[in-house]
């Protein structure tokens, strides 16, 4: 596929190390993408953000743009906002999104409020993206997971987005991931590979189906 015609995935990073799980698994998913032909972005949160979202209305500049002096504006402007795909790698703090990860959700806000001039096309920007979830653990349970894929549900419900698949795998100390013997880094491989074509669906009562998910 030409380069200029692929389609651009962004894969963001909420954990602190760099040769952690979530990077390990990250990577997986990178390798699968570009073999399938994507443009891949691998960015980790910290490097771009380093503050909370604030006071909108007490630190809102004149000119409408966040006061904030981080690499928030330019990792969503330019990373996110462009991108047909978007992989959140995880890992599981306290059964939920590492800060990080949440951080950079809540930063969104600036921009797509409505006080910031520009909403619309943010907004615009922010809707109809194929969304992939990776979470590093150090149990195995699958409830430590739910809250996080509840809210990653949510969030492409509210931006029409479509979930598409989740891996996780299990590690605790650095890159111990690569151990896991369920196979999470061909899982994460298989995610990043199969981001923009894996099927998806999720169906009202009244969706129109023929009574079989694939074709013979
Ligand atoms: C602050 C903190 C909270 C954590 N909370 C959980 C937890 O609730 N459940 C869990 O299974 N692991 C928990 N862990 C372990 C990490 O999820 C695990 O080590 C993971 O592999 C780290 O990913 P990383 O290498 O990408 O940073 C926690 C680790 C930290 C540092």
């Amino acid at each position: 596929m030409p380069e200029s015609s692929a389609k651009k995935l962004l894969i963001l990073i909420g954990s602190p190390r760099r040769e952690g799980n979530s990077a390990t698994l990250a990577r997986a998913v990178q390798e699968g993408a570009e073999a399938a032909g994507a443009r891949v972005a691998l960015r980790f949160i910290d490097d771009h953000i380093t503050s909370f979202l604030r006071d909108c209305r007490t630190c809102r500049r004149a000119d409408g743009e966040c006061s904030i002096q981080d690499g928030f504006r330019s990792l969503f402007f330019e990373d996110f906002l462009p991108a047909a795909g978007v992989v959140f790698c995880s890992p599981i703090y306290w059964y939920g999104l590492s800060a990080q990860t949440k951080a950079f959700f809540d930063r969104t806000f600036c921009y797509y409020a409505a006080s910031y001039p520009d909403s619309a096309r943010v907004i615009e920007g922010m809707t109809r993206k194929r969304i992939g979830l990776v979470l590093a653990s150090e149990e195995t349970y699958p409830g430590a997971s739910l809250g996080i894929i509840h809210q990653i549900q949510e969030y492409a419900r509210y931006t029409h987005s479509e979930f598409v698949g989740l891996a996780r795998g299990i590690g605790n100390s650095r890159g111990e991931v690569t151990r896991d013997p369920a196979a999470s880094l061909a899982n994460a491989e298989a995610l990043g590979r199969e981001i923009f074509e894996r099927k998806f669906s999720d169906y009202r009562i009244d969706t129109p189906r023929s009574g079989r998910v694939w074709s013979e």
